[in-house]
């Protein structure tokens, strides 16, 4: 168990020794932000320059020291204090669901662009959606869209509804297995739209990846075989080929070494226009294209 020296027990002192057993696991900013996540989180309080002088009392030393030892036995931060940010929100998270991630932020601002001009209600489906952040974001940040969820995990999809009281959208979910699904489940004849950041992480990824992700987060949320790199891709376009509109849109975060393999799939699937989209670190990372 990690313990605080409480001769420095106001933040300032306790930030500085949080970050210092940090930096061993996190670069240097990195640690400052899990450390006043953390004390954020304990203090309840947003405002950290008024609260550097505070003094912290036992039970909340207990816990800060309970959280360290969490975060060095390389537990992510948001698994530790229950929450993680998307966009606007702040959403309830567990072990159950993936942390979103901010890629995903940007392919909900890609439904929300592509839509901006449009008059008409909207009908869309989230598959795979873990805590609900793509379905709650799109209902808080445009009034014309109507959401439906899907994943097969119960559990996550307990959280989504924790998190759709929260913020008191309407998102309709549902447990059911994409890969042989019962349509009779779904309420919506044909949406409009389709999202999804299904799993795609393949299995020979792990090698580079952090032991935060890697011992923590669902490895059902994130890997598929590299024999079978693009298994939900192709029954999303299953799932569409009776469920999507003629006219309608996919919009689907990838990964970065499969957009032409996705290219070719949907243009075998008649889908016009395609379009593969690059993110911040210019790798392929989402496809929009519309079902003809
Ligand atoms: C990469 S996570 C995405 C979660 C969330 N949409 C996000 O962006 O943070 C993929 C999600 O797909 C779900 N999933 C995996 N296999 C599935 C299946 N066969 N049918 C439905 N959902 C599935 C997982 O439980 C997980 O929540």
């Amino acid at each position: 168990m990690f313990s605080l020296n409480m001769t420095k027990q106001t933040i300032k002192g306790i930030k500085a020794q949080i970050i210092h057993s940090l930096t061993d696991l996190y670069e240097r900013q990195e640690a400052e932000s899990i450390a006043n996540r953390i004390i954020e989180d304990v203090l309840k309080t947003d405002s950290f320059g008024t609260t550097e002088t505070t003094v912290i009392d036992a039970d909340q030393k207990t816990l800060l020291e309970d959280y360290l030892y969490k975060l060095l036995n390389s537990e992510p931060v948001q698994y530790v204090t229950g929450y993680a940010y998307f966009r606007d929100l702040k959403l309830k998270v567990n072990p159950h669901v993936l942390i979103p991630r901010s890629e995903t932020e940007f392919l909900v601002e890609e439904v929300l662009n592509h839509y901006k001009n449009s008059e008409d209600t909207l009908f869309g489906i989230d598959i795979g959606t873990g805590s609900g952040c793509i379905p709650i974001s799109l209902e808080t940040e445009s009034n014309k869209m109507i959401m439906e969820a899907v994943d097969n995990s119960e559990s996550a999809i307990k959280l989504a509804r924790e998190n759709t009281v929260l913020y008191k959208t309407k998102t309709k979910l549902l447990v059911d297995d994409v890969l042989n699904p019962d349509y009779t489940k779904y309420r919506i004849d044909k949406y409009d739209f389709m999202i999804s950041n299904p799993p795609y992480v393949l299995e020979s990824d792990k090698a580079q990846m952090h032991e935060n992700v890697l011992n923590y987060e669902p490895s059902e949320a994130l890997y598929v075989s590299d024999n079978h790199a693009l298994l939900f891709y192709d029954a999303i376009v299953h799932f569409a080929d009776k469920k999507l509109k003629n006219g309608g849109w996919l919009f689907l975060e990838i990964h970065e070494s499969k957009g032409q393999e996705l290219y070719q799939l949907l243009e075998k699937w008649n889908y016009e226009p395609i379009k593969i989209i690059r993110d911040l670190n210019n790798k392929d990372r989402f496809v929009k294209a519309m079902k003809k």
